[in-house]
């Protein structure tokens, strides 16, 4: 593959692949079972990252392993109706860089739950993943082997259908190096993205074992606790002890000698942070989804909207295949009738949102806050599904 003999685009790939495995001493490359590729709305990589796709198709580069790929910052179904008004220029440009990924072999499977359509790395599975909420329930929930990939790096890596056996790859690199004791109360999914915010935060991008947390950790608790870290910090793997695969036994392997100890009491410097404010305040957008929402979520909001008229916005951003499936049970038209949209393969934070007119949003996910706040410049509320899904019937973030 180096030497050319499978096509230019393919030793591309392997030359990035060996890079990096020069660059962190790897002894030998792994075989992927699949991987995910970040990087596809247009706002984020540009002109210069779709002439880097077009070429590498040009180059003959194809995927040798199960691909999906990144939201991208539109709906990739029906912009044209969208209340993200996506302009025409920019759906143009964004249909080329969807198009590069087809050619490439990539199924355009958009969305940064992967593992809620058929992309869920099995227990001990090498994958290449590069949307960082996606690596972090990867290696933590799921017990999958991923680095933290740049967009590049995972395409390199599907490419070859190998990556550089490193960091994360290694058994001895997954051991905690700080210990956190949760004396917090965890009353909802979005209690565990605050958790997760304010870890990551301490952290950086140091792996921590969570002790003390006595419920039983949902999928979506999971989503929103490690979205959040790695938004805040760097991390990319956590356990937390008697449920994850790697810190179910009584024993304490799992901790490094040097391991920090460290406890969180409660989650009110996390909520302000987010930005909670005191008084009624009226909201532009409620926004769910970030990570897309989960079949159980949709659920939930449409049960909770309960054929009430919305006031203020409300996008559900999930991938296509999930709201496929929650149309066969008629959550999705539950949740439009309402006035709702869902936003299908879509990512509010990488989408152009000037021309919507939002200045404020409400969301139930701590990574969606952060990332409005500080990408978007929007002024932020976060609150759990029901008190999300009242702003939006009443156009105000009650508190
Ligand atoms: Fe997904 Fe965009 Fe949030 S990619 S995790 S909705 S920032």
């Amino acid at each position: 593959m180096l030497g050319g003999a499978l096509g230019a685009g393919v030793a591309k790939a392997m030359e990035i692949v060996v890079a990096l495995g020069n660059i962190y001493g790897a002894a030998d490359l792994v075989a992927l079972s699949s991987a995910h590729v970040s990087g596809v709305s247009y706002k984020n990589i540009g002109q210069a990252g779709l002439d880097f796709l077009e070429e590498w198709v040009a180059e003959g580069a194809r995927v040798r392993c199960f691909t999906t790929l990144n939201p991208a910052g539109m709906d990739t179904e029906d912009w044209q109706h969208s209340d993200m008004q996506t302009e025409p220029a920019f759906a143009a440009q964004q249909i080329r860089i969807l198009n590069a990924f087809r050619d490439l072999g990539i199924d355009n499977i958009v969305t940064c739950t992967p593992y809620y359509v058929n992309n869920e790395p099995k227990r001990g599975d090498h994958v290449a993943f590069s949307e960082s909420s996606a690596v972090i329930y990867a290696n933590s929930r799921l017990g999958a082997y991923t680095n933290r990939e740049g967009g590049p790096s995972a395409l390199a890596g599907a490419i070859v259908g190998r990556t550089a056996r490193y960091g994360f790859h290694l058994d001895e690199n997954r051991r905690a190096d700080v210990v956190i004791s949760v004396k917090a109360k965890l009353p909802d999914t979005t209690a565990f993205g605050v958790l997760g915010f304010l870890a990551g935060k301490l952290l950086q991008n140091r792996t921590p074992l969570f002790v003390g947390i006595e419920q039983q950790m949902s999928s979506e608790d999971h989503k929103m606790m490690g979205g959040a870290m790695a938004a805040a910090g760097g991390v990319a793997l956590y356990h937390v002890s008697g449920q994850t695969p790697e810190a179910t036994a009584q024993d304490d392997s799992i901790i490094a000698p040097h391991a920090e100890y460290i406890t969180i009491d409660n989650l009110a410097d996390g909520y302000k942070a987010l930005g909670i404010k005191a008084g009624a305040t009226p909201i532009d957008l409620v926004n769910f989804g970030c990570p897309h929402v989960s079949l159980n979520e949709m659920r939930e909001i449409a049960d909770r909207l309960a054929g009430r008229s919305i006031k203020a916005r409300l996008w559900v951003m999930v991938a296509p295949h999930v709201a496929a499936a929650a149309a066969k049970e008629g959550i999705s038209q539950r949740i439009r009738a309402s006035g709702g949209e869902l936003t299908l393969g879509a990512c509010a934070i990488v989408a152009p949102m000037k021309q919507t007119g939002i200045r404020s949003v409400a969301t139930d996910s701590a990574k969606g806050a952060f990332y409005h706040s500080s990408y978007n410049g929007l002024d932020i509320h976060v609150g759990n599904i029901a008190q999300c899904v009242e702003a939006a019937v009443t156009g105000m973030w009650l508190g």
